[in-house]
């Protein structure tokens, strides 16, 4: 950068002008992009279907399972958003009963959370019904949108180790004693 500097003349100031709005807007555009990649909500995924949709269609499911999933909604959102149920691999009705009773469980901890044993019926009939619609009667699809979110996980991973490593180095450079030296 200096040589280029050095080697132009200097009453041609708009060129000057011109290659500096350049550089701070190549600047601002990589610091965006650094910073937006991932959402912070992304970030904070702790399992890799946190990071798929936190919604279901259901209109063309039976009205019964349609008031379900509004149990099933204001339930299961109580702690962790809805993508953790909507994208995990669970299927049988044993497997969702064992989690539900964990998750009642976890109400016991965490003041202001409930979930009644009635609703807990309503949910897990809904967690059936919709395993078997999303999972067994659309499998492929199923199984290739899990892979896209263990890929996007992956992903996130590292831009965390990144992030990480980045404000390490900043800690040290702070706690580094004043040398002189640049
Ligand atoms: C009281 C808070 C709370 C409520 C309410 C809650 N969860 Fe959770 N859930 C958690 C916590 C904490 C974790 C992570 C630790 C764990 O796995 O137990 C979790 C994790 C999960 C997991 C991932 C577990 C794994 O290890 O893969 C699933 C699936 C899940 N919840 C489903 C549900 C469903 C379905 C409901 C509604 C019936 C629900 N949760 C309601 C707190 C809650």
């Amino acid at each position: 950068m200096h040589i280029f500097y050095s080697r132009r003349r200097i009453d041609n100031m708009s060129c000057v002008a011109k290659t500096a709005i350049a550089i701070s807007l190549g600047l601002f555009l990589s610091s965006a992009w650094a910073g937006g990649k991932f959402t912070p909500e992304q970030l904070k995924a702790q399992f890799y279907y946190d990071l798929g949709p936190s919604e279901i269609d259901v209109s063309g499911y039976p009205k019964d399972q349609q008031e379900n999933y509004k149990v099933f909604k204001r339930t299961c959102s109580q702690c962790h958003t809805l993508a953790r149920p909507v994208n995990n691999p669970l299927i049988q009705r044993a497997d969702w009963d064992l989690y539900v009773s964990r998750m009642h469980v976890r109400t016991k901890v965490r003041p202001g959370t409930s979930i009644s044993r009635k609703d807990a019926r309503r949910v897990l009939n809904f967690l059936t019904y919709d395993s078997k619609m999303r999972k067994i009667d659309h499998k492929a699809d199923f199984e290739a949108k899990t892979k896209e979110l263990l890929k996007l996980f992956e992903e996130v991973k590292k831009e965390r180790l990144r992030m990480q490593i980045e404000q390490d180095k900043k800690k040290i450079k702070e706690s580094a004693p004043y040398t002189g030296t640049p």
